[in-house]
């Protein structure tokens, strides 16, 4: 098990954009397992190659423990509907805001074993996806954000159920 550290503070890195991969090499398949082991630690609902250093277009989404999806050369196919809940980032600790995502989308990728597959993911399986392949484009959640929320917000009143679902929603 290796834990990779996790970049953040607006590092220029995160605005790059990450390049496809044309081959599954070892390297790429250590860098998978790693990336597990990393979002895991870190109790994220995903991890991209990018947050780790890494300018190749990898994934990882999990928003239901120990169904980890890899997804390498992901890209979005169909999208339905909206949604607007709240968001946060393992690359922007302490930032919580409202985005606008499709309520379901359809993404294709690659697996670790070079195969081609779809995942369709409603609700926050299509938010991590969206969140997710929006950093291999340099993008963040804070450029889609229709208001922040702030800690107290955050932790405030009703919200224990809505602040589980926010920690699942760091991506
Ligand atoms: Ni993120």
């Amino acid at each position: 098990m290796a834990l990779l550290n996790i970049v953040t503070d607006e590092d220029p890195i995160l605005r790059r954009i990450s390049r496809p991969v044309d081959q599954i090499t070892p390297r790429i398949i250590t860098l998978l397992d790693d990336m597990r082991d990393t979002l895991h630690k870190a109790e994220g609902a995903g991890l991209a190659a990018v947050q780790v250093g890494v300018l190749r277009r990898i994934a990882l989404v999990e928003v239901e423990e120990g169904n980890t999806i890899e997804l390498i050369n992901p890209e979005i196919i169909e999208r339905f509907g909206s949604q607007n809940e709240v968001e946060g980032c393992l690359s922007l600790p302490h930032q919580w805001g409202v985005t606008e995502r499709p309520m379901k989308v359809t993404v294709r990728a690659m697996n670790r074993h070079g195969e081609s597959f779809t995942v369709t993911g409603e609700g926050l399986l299509a938010r991590a996806l969206c969140h997710e392949i929006d950093h291999l484009d340099g993008k963040l959640f804070i450029d889609c954000t229709i208001r922040m929320i702030d800690e107290e917000e955050l932790q405030s009143g009703s919200k224990r159920s809505r602040r589980r679902r926010s920690s699942r929603g760091n991506g």
